[in-house]
């Protein structure tokens, strides 16, 4: 079994980690982040991720997975370094590859002979190079290789998707590297698409941006649907019957968020500049994206009026439903935008509300049960997709409210139930039109 270690704790890098150390691989996750590294050692998940704790638990037991803030200690014997550290947006729209950059000199100090340093970080194409660069660069040895694998991690089902993945990407430069990288998930049944590295960078951000414009394609649908009164469950219903066009990746809501798709959209679109090509498509996504919030706000002022000293409940503020984290969060943009009306705004989240408390602080009151977030509210927004929402019993918390006004920014209520509890419901493109009959 090679050893590996990964650097990086973040959220790809912690996922990979105990699930590499899971298939019984040995397993060291390197991080600066002395705070993560304690909790991680101690057995606390450092994000909230369905079966992580388990998997961080067993593998601690076992050995098989290890932690350290040491560089050296990492690289010990080493066969395998796994780059996973965050590429945040640069001033303009450019993948920020300081971290990048950083793992990778620090690899090239410690490295031993042979190791392959495989990048899992959403990065531009061409970063594999400056990866090579680096090493050549700071290297004691020059047997290192790199390699590509980027990961296709969908939060709040990460572990899951990690075992079950749809397909394995690498790129390599060679069949030993090839070898190295499918012997590493041999125990996954997926296809392996092994490809240059050019071609694998290539592929992380051409599935994301293609996701990202699903999205934004069916945003720009519903709101057409809201303005001529058709119903966009319809016609998703209509659409999605074509093979071709299926129903998958096209719900409606208020735009892509996360800390990834709009991150990738945007370098991709810098990527393209920077080689002289026009990215009209993803400049398109992204307007639609960034529009959204106001699609949503109009519809919520042309119920409730002036918003100011009005009391708006948001259900849900992290970027989707099953997750913690609020980054890239639509819900957020829509809670500072209902602020700046002058409204006063509560927030409920599964999962999110110690993380909002850090993102909006005192702007924002916070509301651990849904019946104490609906107290005398004049509206309900919805904003995310969690089961806790959709399930509501929207019949009890109509008692609470002050007044009836229920904006459904994902459309996952039924529109009769919320009608039947007595509350004026509004939906994305669900304004007018027969709601489809299931056959
Ligand atoms: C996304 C991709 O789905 C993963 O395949 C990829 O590995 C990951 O980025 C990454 O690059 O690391 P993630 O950011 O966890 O995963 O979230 P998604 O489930 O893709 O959702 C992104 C955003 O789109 C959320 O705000 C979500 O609410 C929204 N969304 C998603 C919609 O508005 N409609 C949909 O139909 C689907």
């Amino acid at each position: 079994m090679p050893s590996i270690a990964i650097f990086g704790a973040g959220y790809v890098g912690i996922v990979t980690a105990v699930s590499l150390a899971h298939l019984r691989h040995n397993v060291i996750c390197y991080d600066s982040d002395l705070a993560k590294i304690h909790a991680l050692r101690a057995g606390a998940p450092t994000i909230h991720e369905p079966g992580l704790e388990a998997l961080l638990l067993s593998g601690l037991r076992s050995g098989r997975f290890r932690t350290t803030s040491l560089a050296s200690e990492a690289l010990e014997r080493c066969d395998i370094a796994f780059i996973a550290v965050g590429t945040p947006t640069g001033p303009t729209g450019e993948a920020d590859l300081t971290y990048v950059r950083q793992a990778a000199k620090t690899i090239a100090l410690h490295a031993n002979d042979g190791l392959l340093v495989v990048n899992k970080s959403t990065v531009p194409v061409e970063t594999a190079d400056l990866v090579a660069r680096i090493i050549a660069t700071h290297a004691r040895t020059e047997g290192i290789r790199v390699a590509s694998n980027p990961e296709f991690l969908r939060e709040g089902s990460a572990v899951q998707d990690f075992f079950h993945p749809e397909r394995i990407v690498i790129g390599v430069e060679s069949p030993g590297d090839e070898r190295k990288l499918r012997d590493l998930y041999a125990s996954i049944d997926a296809p392996v698409i092994a490809v240059d590295l050019h071609t694998a960078e290539m592929i992380k951000y051409a599935a994301n941006a293609f996701l990202a414009t699903k999205i934004s394609f069916i945003n720009e649908i519903a709101n057409l649907c809201g303005e001529v009164g058709a119903s966009i469950d319809g016609v998703l219903h209509g659409i999605g019957c074509d093979p071709r066009i299926g129903t998958a990746y096209l719900r409606p809501g208020l735009g892509f968020g996360g800390s990834c798709l709009p991150k990738d959209v945007a370098a991709l679109a810098h990527v393209a500049r920077m080689h002289a090509i026009e990215p009209t498509m993803m400049d398109a996504v992204l307007n639609v994206n960034r529009r959204q919030i106001s699609v949503a706000m109009r519809l919520i002022q042309e119920q409730c009026g002036d918003l100011d000293g009005q009391s708006i409940t948001l259900l849900g503020i992290a970027f989707k439903a099953g997750t913690d984290d609020l980054r890239g969060s639509p819900a957020v943009a829509l809670a500072r935008a209902l602020l700046s009306h002058g409204a006063s705004v509560t927030v409920h989240d599964p999962y999110a509300l110690p993380h909002a408390r850090s993102v909006l602080g005192d702007e924002v009151r916070y509301a651990f049960e849904l019946t104490q977030a609906c107290d005398g509210a004049d509206a309900i927004v919805v904003a995310t997709e969690a089961p806790e929402y959709a399930g509501a019993c929207w019949e009890q918390l109509r008692a609470h409210v002050g007044s009836a006004l229920l904006f459904d920014m994902r459309n996952v209520i039924d529109p009769q139930v919320a009608l039947e509890a007595g509350f004026s419901y509004y939906g994305i493109g669900r304004r007018g039109g027969r709601q489809p009959v299931a056959s």
